[in-house]
């Protein structure tokens, strides 16, 4: 088939230099396993999942099946006062991946709808005990939540805002925590633990009463990979019991084993009150995400109804999905058989120790990395995120897929990674910054 500008026309493609794309487009036709292959007969090796979504790796015949086998079955199931048996075994799975106490899902069908619900959630839970004032949302710069208006509202990412109004009212940011001084730190920094204390400043400048929520990634990712400074998840967690603030963390990217854990909660030893996540769960093979909610906020939420009423007014058409849940249960079979979590722990210092060895190339400004995810910098040349769109070009046709934000270029390969892949994609780093 001829991919020419008058097949592309319609199609308006996200997140993307539309121009540019369809007078040089790259199309990938299959998948498997750690590889793309392009409408062109190249093999790239995949360094970012996908967008951090496939952990097992491309098109798994294992979740193919399992989908095609439910659509045949049932195909759909309305979720409003009905449902079907997998919903409630996805997640009673999910729930024993997600820490002891956090065990009531709600399924959405994206990230972004994930943010939406968690917010909705802090709203009702305050709400349902008497304390509906609780209107704001402490969020953070260079944050990515999804591109729903609320997940907009709370982004610190200007170009992700700046077309787009002024977005739900009463969010605040505190500030980043990517310090100068902790360049090229693999790991957890020691310095920026008081980067948190922004929190108390928020509320004490609008009163500790006025806020619902503070929402954090464990790690930000798509700014960047910005590993939290030690003590700084800690210390949101007591600001936030100080003064009755849900605390949530966005793990659309760190959960399902990014970080050598099942969640970056785990990772970090700080659990929060609620947890949204997509992406990995269904290893991108359908659209879902979830909310994991505590038991304070479920049972708060549930008892505040009158007995036999609704007691959330929200869900999607979409809602747990059967094919979706189908996905989801064949994933988590696919974690569990392969140990996926625990493969990735394991491949996490070596991984870490040949990325950190590109920081001798001048053109590499800062590394950072936990887990199985690594994000750097290449220093900008003709614009911010000019080079980072030509770098990204380049490594896709040398045979490398990354996830690049402006100049900032994130490595995240799913979790059946292997060391000669890891060797390979560091290749290919290498030789194409080489180039400039
Ligand atoms: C932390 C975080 N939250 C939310 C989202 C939005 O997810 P989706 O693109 O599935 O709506 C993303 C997507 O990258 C993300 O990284």
């Amino acid at each position: 088939m001829k991919y020419d500008l008058e097949f592309l026309e319609n199609y308006w493609m996200p997140f993307t230099s539309n121009r540019e794309f369809k007078a040089d487009p790259r199309l990938v036709v299959r998948g498997e396993g750690m590889y793309m292959y392009s409408h062109d007969g190249e093999r790239i090796l995949d360094g970012s999942s996908g967008l951090f979504c496939c952990a097992a790796g491309h098109s798994r015949l294992e979740i193919a099946e399992a989908v095609y086998a439910q659509l045949k079955e049932a195909a759909y199931v309305p979720p409003f006062q009905l449902s079907q048996p997998l919903a409630f075994e996805l997640a009673r799975r999910l729930s024993q991946m997600t820490p002891a106490g956090l065990d009531h899902i709600f399924f959405v069908n994206s990230g972004s709808e994930s943010i939406d619900t968690a917010m909705k959630i802090a709203y009702a839970y305050h709400y349902s005990r008497g304390e509906g004032q609780r209107q704001r949302f402490v969020s953070r710069e260079r944050a990515y939540h999804g591109v729903n208006m609320a997940g907009v509202s709370l982004s610190g990412m200007i170009k992700n805002r700046q077309a787009f109004g002024p977005g739900i009212p009463g969010v605040v940011h505190m500030r980043h925590t990517w310090l100068p001084e902790n360049r090229f730190v693999r790991g957890q920094p020691d310095t920026g633990i008081e980067l948190a204390d922004d929190l108390e400043r928020m509320a004490m400048n609008y009163g500790p009463d006025t806020i619902a929520a503070c929402i954090v990634e464990p790690i930000a990712g798509s700014t960047g990979c910005l590993v939290p400074p030690k003590g700084y998840l800690e210390r949101l967690r007591e600001i936030c019991d100080v003064h009755g603030i849900l605390l949530i963390f966005d793990e659309v990217i760190c959960g399902f084993g990014r970080l050598g854990a099942p969640f970056g909660a785990q990772a970090f030893g700080v659990i929060p009150d609620v947890m949204t996540m997509a992406k990995a769960l269904t290893n991108a093979a359908q659209p879902m995400g979830a909310v994991a909610v505590s038991d304070k906020v479920h049972s708060t939420i549930l008892e505040a109804a009158p007995e036999g009423a609704v007691e959330f007014f929200h869900g999607y058409t979409y809602s747990a999905h059967p094919a979706a849940c189908a996905a989801g249960l064949a994933t988590m079979d696919l974690f569990e058989k392969e140990d996926l979590v625990a493969r990735a722990e394991t491949l996490s210092p070596y991984f870490l120790d040949q990325v950190f060895a590109l920081s001798d190339l001048e053109i590499i400004t800062d590394i950072r990395g936990y887990g199985l995810f690594a994000g750097f910098d290449i220093s900008p040349e003709g614009g911010a995120g000019v080079r980072g769109l030509d770098f990204q070009k380049r490594l896709y046709h040398n045979g490398l897929h990354i996830k690049m934000t402006g100049d900032a270029g994130l490595l995240a390969p799913p979790l059946i990674a292997e060391r000669k892949h890891v060797d390979r994609m560091c290749e290919i780093l290498r030789q194409t910054l080489l180039e400039y």
